[in-house]
């Protein structure tokens, strides 16, 4: 549904940033210098699925660490990996890697300035080229994540739902996208869909917006953006194997294709729609069953049973010996952190099975 005024919007919303933006680490305020493409690409990658507040320490240590795009570049995989365990969907930190390389070798350690060129970059789709193009270049983009999305919804009264109406969604943010200061516009939208223009209780009262939205209008702006009916998530069954020898544990690298891909992990087997149970153990052993973790990926959720073992005789199975009372530092994703934890909390089982 068409609003009054959409020439408004962009002059209302950029005069509320400037009063009410979050002051965010990979931000530049009003008068400031340019933000540093490469912090801005660096957050906007961490950004993707994931919380601002998730965010912030690991951006803090990734900068610390690695401050230019060349020093990333040259970076042990395993370090970064290992620095990015907790943050969730791993292959953003292999293409945080590759596009560090190819940003530092094939274009001089300077990103490209337009969205075809940051589009060309690995781990870059459509919405990080436009947002980096439009924060960090100052370029008109059309960005759309989650809030602006809702926000736009809500505004329009978009009357197709998701994902279908992603077409139509993209033409009414385009519809009201400046040609100026579009990298603030669309952050001053993320602000609006974070703070005000919440999913379950949106603040019609403060929201500078207000005036326009046909969604209030209507009396019904949380539900929108309308949804497909969601189908279920399929449940896997898994085995995750906690195998001890002294004090230390064994380890494994995950191929890097995959799910969790080139993480460092306890041996697991394929997970599958029925318990494989001890199929895919590294060693022939007596086990102790030692819990369960459930985990919730976006494609499907899991129950990876913990079976523990002690180590004996002579056979050595691949991967590494990690000391336990130095687990937190191995760098494990949350899924195996948690089994990691179950495993100890329930060492006691081990110990009498060795
Ligand atoms: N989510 C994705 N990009 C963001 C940004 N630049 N500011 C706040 N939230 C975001």
């Amino acid at each position: 549904m068409p609003v009054d005024n959409p020439a408004m919007i962009p002059q209302i919303l950029l005069g509320w940033y400037d009063r009410h933006r979050r002051h965010l680490p990979w931000r530049a305020g009003p008068g400031d210098p340019a933000p540093d493409p490469y912090a801005v690409w660096m957050s906007e990658i961490m950004l993707q699925q994931t919380t601002v507040a998730a965010v912030k320490p690991y951006f803090a240590a990734f900068m610390a660490r690695w401050p230019t795009v060349e020093a990333l570049a040259a970076a042990d995989d395993a370090d970064v990996m290992t620095a990015w365990a907790g943050l969730g969907y791993y292959a953003r930190a292999r293409n945080l890697i590759a596009c560090a390389r190819t940003v530092a070798h094939d274009h001089e350690g300077r990103f490209p300035d337009d969205e075809a060129g940051l589009r060309a970059l690995p781990g870059l789709g459509d919405y990080t080229a436009a947002a980096v193009a439009a924060i960090a270049f100052g370029r008109r983009a059309v960005v759309v994540d989650a809030n602006v999305a809702r926000v736009t919804a809500r505004l329009f009264a978009l009357e197709t739902p998701l994902p279908a109406g992603k077409a139509e969604l993209y033409r009414l943010a385009d519809s009201i996208t400046p040609d100026d200061r579009a990298g603030d516009f669309a952050q001053a939208m993320m602000d609006l869909g974070s703070g005000v223009c919440t999913t379950r209780s949106p603040q019609c009262l403060i929201c500078p917006l207000a005036e326009s939205c046909i969604g209030r209008r209507l009396g019904t702006p949380e539900s929108f953006p309308l949804k497909a009916p969601k189908t279920p998530k399929p449940h896997r069954f898994g085995t995750a194997f906690w195998i001890e020898r002294g004090d230390h544990v064994l380890l494994v690298r995950r191929p890097d294709k995959g799910l969790l891909g080139g993480m460092r992990a306890l041996p697991s087997n394929d997970w599958a729609t029925t318990d494989p149970a001890l199929c895919g153990a590294p060693i022939a052993a007596v086990w102790r069953d030692l819990g369960t973790v459930p985990h919730v990926f976006t494609h499907f959720s899991l129950d990876l049973r913990v079976m523990g073992t002690t180590a004996t005789g002579d056979t050595v199975p691949d991967g590494e010996w990690w000391p336990i009372a130095g687990i937190g530092e191995a760098g494990l994703p949350t899924l195996f952190a948690r089994a990691a934890s179950r495993a100890i909390a329930a060492s006691g089982l081990i110990q009498e099975s060795g």
